[in-house]
């Protein structure tokens, strides 16, 4: 398996390149700088040249409520771009991974979302991946991974910012606590992603770690780890006024993936641990 990745200096994308070279894959990574998705001269020319059997798009605006404000470039990057790549897989035959997000579905009821389940996003960000999805299905073989809360090393994630209030002093922290999701571990997700390729998996999956929490109980179990004498409070959602809307529940069912690696990813407690540790090791 040869792997083109692209957002590659992302959370995700830095450890999809990690899980590869772990693995012993033959891979190679591109940022903004060096191949921008939504040019699609260069999209064709860089894989026509690395000819990948596998495309892992990682790449996208990621700030929810920069997209807000930015519909257009949020279409641009999360949406048409992902087309520009369904037509380059499809030119070197290579399999199209596109991966989005819980934020495709309205956030209603309080059953986690199933893969098939009508997507209705109430932001900018989520209708531009949706977009995206639906240009990844063009490509003769795709694979679109649904995925959400993301954390891992180097990247500006909800446990980066806990930690960095802590050091600056905080000592009470309010954090929302009627939107429920499944914080996921990027290291975990790569893993899983080349897992599914390896078996060939394609169509739409969820992959998150198991179990689902609020924002407040993901500050809670990062400060329980960390800084046990900062009081964390919990606060709705109008406390902090955002330019996007967040849906209230976007916990994702994870049957199929259970299915087709015959496993679930750990708890998220779990890789919230090893997050921490990794932290303290680097
Ligand atoms: N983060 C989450 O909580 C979350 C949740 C659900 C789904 N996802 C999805 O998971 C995927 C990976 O997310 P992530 O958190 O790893 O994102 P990230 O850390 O923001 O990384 C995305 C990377 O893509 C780059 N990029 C932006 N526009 C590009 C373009 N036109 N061409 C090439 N590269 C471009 C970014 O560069 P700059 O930094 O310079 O813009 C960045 O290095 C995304 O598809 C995201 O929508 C993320």
């Amino acid at each position: 398996m040869t792997v083109l990745v692209t957002g590659s200096r992302g959370q995700l994308g830095a450890a999809l390149l990690a899980e590869a070279a772990r693995r012993r894959l033959a891979a190679e990574g591109h940022d903004l700088d060096t191949l921008d998705i939504a040019d699609p001269v260069a999209v064709e020319r860089t894989v026509l040249r690395v000819r990948p059997s596998v495309i892992v798009n990682c790449a996208a605006m990621t700030d929810v409520d920069r997209c807000e404000s930015e519909p257009d470039a949020a279409n641009r990057i999360n949406g048409l771009a992902v087309g520009n790549l369904a037509r380059a897989a499809d030119l070197a035959g290579a399999v199209l991974v596109q991966v989005s997000t819980d934020y495709v579905f309205p956030g209603t009821g309080s059953r986690p979302w199933a893969e098939d389940d009508p997507v209705d996003p109430v932001n900018a960000y989520g209708r531009s991946k949706a977009l995206g999805e639906s240009l990844a299905r063009t490509a003769r073989r795709h694979l679109v991974v649904r995925t959400a809360w993301l954390f891992g090393p180097g990247g500006r994630n909800f446990v980066e910012a806990i930690l960095r209030q802590v050091e600056s002093g905080a000592r009470t922290l309010d954090v929302v606590a009627d939107q429920r999701g499944c914080p996921t571990y990027a290291p975990d997700l790569a893993g899983a992603i080349l897992d599914l390729l390896a078996r060939g998996a394609t169509g739409t999956i969820h992959v998150v770690n198991a179990g689902s929490t609020t924002w407040h109980g993901f500050a809670r179990a990062i400060v329980a780890r960390t800084a046990p004498g900062v009081a964390v409070r919990p606060v709705p959602t109008e406390a902090f006024p955002r330019p996007a809307r967040r849906p209230a529940n976007s916990v994702l069912a994870t049957d199929r993936l259970r299915r087709l690696l015959g496993r679930e990813l750990p708890p998220w407690e779990n890789a919230l641990d090893r997050d921490l540790e990794a932290r303290c090791a680097s």
